[in-house]
């Protein structure tokens, strides 16, 4: 038996929290991470999602570009004031930034703490459940994790997709997914990172609000059930989820208040209030509506004990990427394209944000 399973079971009582010697870390990490006012830049997209995202602008997807592109948005002057920590992908938590130092050690000087994307990716279910993804990962993680805290991450995050198909997500793939994320989440807290856990409900389908909400809660409640069995310290994790919305093809638009009562609501009933802070995915909804329902979630009429904010990945890039072209002498407005939406959204993280600030880009 190795030294860590070892350690794992003297630290896992049969009820109760995992006692970990990082927790006043722990904590203090999630706190800055709850900062009001502030969110997180998701920068962790696979290696692969460069291909469409460059091709419009005839740039090769390699690492020197990726790495580029990553120095445009984490070397922005002023992404402090919005973004309290940025989730890189496993390729930049490994590489140095412009000015000579790890991307970790330049934003930890700049006062934003580094996550990274932990998990292993999507692979299918089961053979003939077509849409139903696992996420793997799990083999050798503590060392993964191990090999992050001494890079300098503080946080971390691991994402499980359910597709609403027909109405519902097979009960099976909820309970398995919960577990594993679960496990993540303990796993890290022993090994000082500060878990994202991210159960993301996707945009994808024709289901109506109704159904997302019926879907969240019960994906909700089942990963908050596993996270008690496996003694997450719910204070020092940060939830992911995806906001309570009509599905992409159901052709009905949703008002963001409509949207933000569902979310809140359905928050309300199975997050405890002893996690910290919430911060939404934008899921492929546009920068602006991303913005918008954010906005009315912080002004909703129902109690919201946590801090609501952002872990945006397209909604805060979007512009960015587009108004950077590839081009050095294009950086200066790419970075104020960036702001600008980091801007918006920390206002729309406070119930402050108005589409009339959108003229000021
Ligand atoms: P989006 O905001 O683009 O959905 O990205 C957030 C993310 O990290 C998904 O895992």
């Amino acid at each position: 038996m190795s030294a860590t399973i070892t350690v794992l079971q003297s630290q896992l009582p049969a009820y109760g929290r995992v006692r970990t010697p990082y927790e006043k870390e722990l904590l203090e990490t999630a706190r800055i991470l709850a900062t009001r006012g502030k969110g997180i830049l998701a920068a962790d997209e696979p290696n692969d999602a460069y291909d469409a995202r460059f091709a419009p602008m005839g740039l090769e997807n390699n690492e020197a570009n990726r790495r580029k592109y990553r120095v445009v948005l984490l070397e922005t002057e002023d992404l402090h004031k919005y973004i309290g920590g940025v989730i890189l992908s496993k390729e930049t938590v490994e590489q140095q930034c412009s000015q000579g130092m790890m991307f970790t050690e330049m934003l930890r000087k700049n006062g934003v703490v580094s996550g990274v994307n932990v998990d292993g990716g999507l692979r299918p279910f089961y053979e003939g459940a077509p849409g139903e993804e696992m996420t793997a990962g799990m083999d050798g993680y503590v060392e993964r994790v191990q090999h992050y805290y001494k890079l300098g991450a503080r946080f971390c995050k691991w994402r499980n997709v359910f597709k609403i198909q027909n109405g519902n997500v097979s009960e099976s793939l909820i309970q398995f997914n919960a577990e594993t994320q679960a496990r993540y989440a303990a796993l890290s807290q022993l090994n000082g990172l500060v878990p994202i856990v991210e159960p993301e409900v996707m945009l994808e389908g024709t289901h109506d609000v109704e159904t997302c909400q019926r879907v969240s809660e019960h994906v909700w409640a089942t990963v908050f059930a596993a996270l008690h069995r496996h003694g997450v310290i719910l204070e020092g994790m940060f939830l992911k989820p995806s906001m309570v919305v009509a599905g992409s093809e159901s052709g009905i638009k949703c008002a963001p208040e409509e949207v933000a009562l569902a979310t809140v609501q359905t928050l309300s009933r199975v997050v405890p209030p002893a996690v910290p802070a919430i911060g939404f995915l934008s899921g492929g909804l546009s920068e602006l509506q991303s913005s918008e329902y954010l906005n009315a979630i912080n002004n909703a009429p129902v109690a919201r004990p946590w801090h609501l904010t952002f872990t945006f990945g397209r909604a805060l890039q979007g512009s960015a990427l587009k108004a950077w072209k590839g081009k050095d002498e294009l950086i200066p407005d790419a970075r104020r394209a960036f702001l600008h939406r980091a801007r918006m959204n920390s206002l729309a993280s406070q119930g402050k944000y108005d589409p009339k600030l959108e003229a000021e880009a």
